[in-house]
């Protein structure tokens, strides 16, 4: 008897046309950003966190309805790995990659990104040693039993060791989008801005249709001599190595207190709230921006929900690992895995620094607009979140004697002294009794609320010392 064999085969149609529908057009373009940066980090000196690491890297992305080019000049894809990886649909070694904190995990960005957009793309590339192009054409995409490309060694046109891909005979839906300078490219820009503002800020240059996009990035409060006089406000932070992944925690105060004045006036103002709140960065990617919800804390066990009063709070947690697939990020990369065991310990020590901060806004809330918390928010100094680390004296430093280990910095912030304190007083008047005090008092009806209430309660107060 023979036993029949099952056609088990993958359909090219799968991933042509499904697995790109769960992925939005801005998301797959930022994948392809993605490998950009993955290829300079693995040109450059992975010990050199410094400044300046990508300096002179860049990825330039041209889009318009007919066209879609993304060129670097990140060292370009070698010939053994194009042949063997870079071109296969999905891999074997999840996010491992030569000891880097590089991004990529699945295997597929790539891909998808090209098969969302088009049906015929192009991979160009240059190494030192190699030159040569892949042609995806449209009877590939449809065609199940040719799973093979070729690769045609040729000048490319790039001039320095880089990769191009130019996507071409664009879809329909995404066209429009593409050519949508109005709204989908400026939104593109601004989620580049902020997704890639710290590798932009290390030196990577980002342009979309020849503009070059700038970073937007938060920086703490910091005052050194805090250390010594506690009179300065410096950030909480918390360290910690776990099964291979670096975190770093900071969060404090990123601009002025707010007054109550000010509160009243902000509530209106969307932008100004938009850098308070976390942001959390995986291999040097920002993959949740100025988040105040339960994700990362706010409003959860005894920390209070995000309200105006807290514009001034920001935090930010760093995830760094050589194997990206220990990040807690979601499968797309651009979001945080609120299920993540090691996230839910850190959030603990999330909440621990809100709280922190929490509480001392409304300690000093009572105080309003003294000239005290004036004084304090003018010392202070901003300073990157990754040089806060650094800067905190060793003795400071406190193991944490729970199981997730780590060490934190607890800053003593200082508290506001009682003679500081004030009261508001409110109450309402008919406007005939209004009058007739303004007159008695100020000769005048039309003198301001204010001003009245402040003479009853000055001749209120001289007559009650008087009387002491
Ligand atoms: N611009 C580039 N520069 C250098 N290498 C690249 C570039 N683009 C792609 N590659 C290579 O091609 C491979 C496949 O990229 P692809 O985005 O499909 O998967 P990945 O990055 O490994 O994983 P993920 O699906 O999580 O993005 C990469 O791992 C990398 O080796
Ligand atoms: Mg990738």
């Amino acid at each position: 008897m023979t036993i029949p064999s099952i056609d088990a085969s993958p359909a090219k149609k799968f991933f042509v046309d499904m697995l790109t529908r769960d992925i939005e057009l801005a998301d797959a373009i930022l994948d392809l950003v993605d490998n950009c940066l993955d290829g300079a980090m693995r040109q450059t000196d992975h010990l050199d966190s410094k400044n300046n690491r990508y300096k002179g890297y860049y990825a330039r992305l041209e889009m318009n309805k007919d066209h879609f080019i993304i060129e670097d000049n990140c060292g370009g894809i070698s010939q053994h790995i194009a042949i063997t990886q870079a071109f296969r649909l999905g891999n074997t070694n999840f996010g491992h990659d030569q000891n880097m904190p590089t991004i990529g995990v699945y295997g597929i960005g790539m891909k998808r990104a090209m098969f969302k957009m088009g049906a015929h793309s192009i991979v160009s590339t240059k190494t030192e040693t190699e030159e040569y192009n892949v042609i995806i054409p449209p009877e590939w995409l449809v065609n199940d039993h040719d799973w093979n490309l070729e690769l045609t060694p040729t000048k490319t046109g790039l001039v320095q060791s880089g990769t191009r891909i130019e996507i071409t005979q664009i879809r329909d839906g995404v066209a429009r989008l593409l050519d949508d300078q109005i709204v989908f490219q400026s939104n593109l820009m601004n989620i580049i801005s902020h997704h890639f503002a710290i590798v932009i800020n290390k030196g990577f240059t980002i342009y979309l249709n020849n503009n070059e996009i700038k970073p937007s990035l938060t920086s703490l409060m910091f005052d050194e001599k805090a250390f010594s006089n506690n009179k300065g406000i410096t950030p909480y932070v918390y360290i910690n190595e776990w099964e291979g992944v670096k975190i770093e925690l900071t969060v404090g105060f990123y601009r002025d207190l707010t007054t109550d004045e000010e509160d009243e006036t902000f509530l209106e103002s969307r932008n100004s709230s938009e850098k308070a709140g976390w942001t959390i960065i995986c291999n040097d990617r920002v993959v949740v921006y100025a988040d105040k919800t339960r994700l990362t804390g706010w409003g959860e066990a005894t920390v209070p929900g995000y309200h105006t009063q807290f514009i001034g709070i920001a935090g930010v947690v760093k995830f760094t690992s050589n194997d990206a697939s220990k990040l807690p990020v979601t499968t797309t990369k651009r979001g945080i895995d609120g299920n993540n065991e090691m996230y839910l310990a850190v959030k603990d020590y999330m909440r621990e620094g809100l709280k922190t901060f929490t509480n001392f806004t409304n300690k000093w809330k009572s105080f309003g607009n003294s000239n005290t918390v004036k004084s304090l928010s003018n010392t202070t100094l901003p300073a990157s979140s990754g040089e806060i680390v650094d800067k905190i004296p060793k003795k400071q430093w406190k193991s944490n004697p729970k199981e997730f280990g780590g060490k934190f910095y607890r800053p003593s912030l200082p508290m506001p002294k009682l003679e500081n304190k004030i009261k508001t007083i409110k109450y309402a008047v008919g406007v005939n009794d209004f009058n007739i005090v303004a007159e008695h008092l100020f000769d005048n009806t039309e003198v301001s609320a204010s001003e009245l209430g402040r003479k009853i309660f000055d001749n209120a107060l001289i007559e009650a010392k008087e009387n002491e």
